[in-house]
């Protein structure tokens, strides 16, 4: 996620505002840049890379002159990483800087209809935009200005903006990504996160959306979009700097676990137009699409299970032939890949060499490539021949969360965007998958209120050995997700099997006590799966069912989870958060070191 600070005072702004984006380094980024007011013009300087890059531009912020200044760490999500699509961003005439956290969804329209009046852009964000409109509008009052261009805006926003018109104040915005002022003695502190200012100040206002902060070195007003005067209570922060850090989790995986109903919504959000789903990413025609007489879906690890989910999904909603490939075998197996394939490759980093060198060998032998990745401008987007990102933000922790679950949304979208192109939708379905699919955050956010029950199992479990995760069709691709979450951050040998394939071999290690935990989430092989729970029961094992809230029959089955009902296509994205936080869970009882598992990289560049 992009960090955001500033400062006002009488101090030279330089060093602080530099000092402040190396505590948000954590968050990931790819670029940095700050902007002061020298007391006569804004003077900008900004770098793609590490901090280290800009604090050498600047000696550390020293040779920076001013004492009103905005700073910012850049995570791509419009326009690649590069030192011009670096924040702050200036209007045309330099009077207006920038910074800005979070995604305007109707930036481009915003952009057409200023180029057409003649502004020249120089970057490819969506948040020059802003810069831009506010020299537009400005007509002598900054604070108006600003109002009238929050009304042109839709998406989200954390704003800081200083301008040469008024040398002595930062404005500062609020709507949906967080925004703190820092409260200090003859200086005010802008920050995104309260790491950034907890070196100077613990005395915190946190804007609310639609808040406006207007802040000056004696003083920081509040008003609303209605120039109403806002009253807030101060806060106390007394966190040390590392657990801020997490914004108060105690690990990375936990604070992003989460962040999955804002992830999964920052990807859907802009891709969903007046009730139709709107890729522009991929530029095949539907003639071109319906060239394809087989979709090839390659990566690894949660990547590969979230391509094991798709081959459910497509194929019942396409009706076209899918293969889920790992990325590792696929290269080695003289594939029959052609240009009537369609391959898509997943990952999170767009770096992990496996999944990076099988994209190659696919367009090597003549295959259209659609990438589905979460860094902007890694080597697999850049190389593929469509990109459609995911806006999960930076991940962190080793184990994937929000990024598989914003992978799995990004599949939602192109199974109803591919299925109305080949007409294997119809209109009226349709029409209810894109309901219920922009509804999935909020049933996101009804599963992650029932964690203190998964804590509760989570400590039935976490001696164990051996798990096993059980599952059918859709639920089945679920299950290795589970078990790998389960294995890599617990270290407890699990296994994830087709429910069905048990009585091949497998149910002979069921034993008193074995762990099983069922997935019987789909509707219509309920029957089977209860046999199947049935069958392990009778032999010892210790069951834990995950099933949607209209099987209450379900509940004495063993100890059962309840998600929400939605439509098949979605299911994966609830039952997924139980096992995500069972794994969690069981890991934060066995003490293992949850963000860092021991052997595992965050991104696997090597073979
Ligand atoms: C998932 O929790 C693991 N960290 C790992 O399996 C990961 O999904 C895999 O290495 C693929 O990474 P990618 O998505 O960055 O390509």
């Amino acid at each position: 996620m992009c960090g955001i600070v500033g400062y006002i005072g009488y101090e030279q702004a330089g060093p602080f505002l530099l000092e402040g984006l190396q505590t948000l380094e954590y968050r990931g980024y790819d670029s940095a840049g700050v902007c002061l007011n020298d007391g006569s013009e804004l003077i900008v300087k900004k770098a793609k890379g590490k901090l280290k890059v800009l604090r050498e531009l600047t000696n550390e912020g020293n040779d920076l002159k001013g004492t009103v200044g905005i700073g910012h760490t850049r995570w791509a999500t419009h326009g690649e990483p590069s030192d011009v699509n670096a924040h702050p961003h200036l209007s045309e005439s330099g009077r207006f800087a920038v910074v800005h956290n979070g995604i305007i969804e109707n930036y481009q329209q915003l952009k057409d209809s200023l180029t057409a009046k003649g502004i020249e852009f120089r970057s490819k964000t969506d948040t020059e935009v802003i810069a831009q409109l506010i020299e537009y509008y400005y007509k002598g009052d900054l604070v108006d200005t600003i109002i009238k261009v929050l009304g042109r805006l839709d998406g989200s926003y954390a704003l800081g903006v200083i301008s040469q018109e008024n040398p002595d104040e930062i404005i500062a915005v609020r709507k949906e990504s967080p925004l703190i002022i820092g409260l200090g003695e003859n200086e005010n502190y802008l920050a995104s996160d309260v790491t950034a200012i907890l070196a100077r100040t613990r005395t915190i206002y946190r804007l609310e959306n639609d808040e406006i902060a207007i802040l000056s070195r004696d003083g920081v007003k509040i008003i609303n979009t209605d120039k109403d005067p806002v009253e807030k209570q101060t806060e106390t922060v007394d966190w040390d700097v590392n657990a801020a850090k997490k914004g108060g989790y105690e690990h990375f995986m936990f604070k992003e676990i989460m962040e999955q109903p804002k992830a999964i919504s920052d990807t859907i959000a802009p891709r969903i137009r007046d009730g139709r789903v709107v890729l522009d990413e991929i530029g095949l025609s539907a003639e071109e699409l319906k060239k394809f007489n087989k979709i090839n879906i390659l990566a690894c690890g949660s990547a590969y299970h979230v391509g094991v989910v798709a081959k459910y999904i497509f194929e019942k909603m396409l009706r076209i032939p899918v293969e889920a490939d790992l990325a590792s075998e696929f290269r080695y197996r003289d594939p029959i890949i052609n240009d009537k394939t369609l391959t898509i490759v997943i990952s999170q980093s767009g770096e992990t060499a496996d999944t990076k060198e099988a994209m190659k060998e696919a367009q090597r032998r003549g295959s259209h490539v659609i990438s589905v990745v979460n860094v902007v401008g890694s080597a697999i987007a850049a190389e593929s021949d469509d990109v459609i990102y995911t806006w999960a933000g930076p991940e962190i922790a080793v184990a994937t969360t929000k990024a598989y679950s914003t992978q799995l949304a990004v599949i939602y979208l192109m199974a109803l965007y591919f299925g109305d192109m080949l007409g294997t939708i119809v209109p009226d379905e349709y029409k209810a998958l894109v309901n219920e699919l922009e509804q999935l955050p909020e049933k996101i956010e009804a599963v992650l209120e029932n964690k203190e029950r998964i804590q509760y199992l989570a400590s039935k479990f976490f001696n164990s050995r051996d798990v096993f995760f059980i599952g059918r069709n859709i639920d089945y691709a679920l299950s290795l997700e589970g078990s790998l979450k389960l294995k890599e951050i617990s270290y407890i040998h699990s296994e994830a099997y087709a429910a069905g394939e048990l009585k091949h071999g497998t149910i002979s290690l069921i034993e008193e006590g074995t762990p099983v935990i069922a997935l019987a989430t789909h509707e219509e092989l309920i029957g089977k799966i209860v046999s199947n729970i049935e069958e392990v029961k009778t032999r010892g094992a210790n069951v834990m069912c995950i099933a949607c809230d209209t099987h209450k029959e379900l509940e004495g089955i063993g100890e059962t989870v309840f998600i929400p009902k939605v439509c098949d296509m979605l299911l994966p994205s609830l039952a997924v958060i139980p096992l995500q936080l069972f794994a969690y869970y069981v890991a934060s009882l066995k003490g293992c070191d949850i963000d860092q598992p021991r052997n595992l990289a965050k991104s696997v560049t090597v073979e």
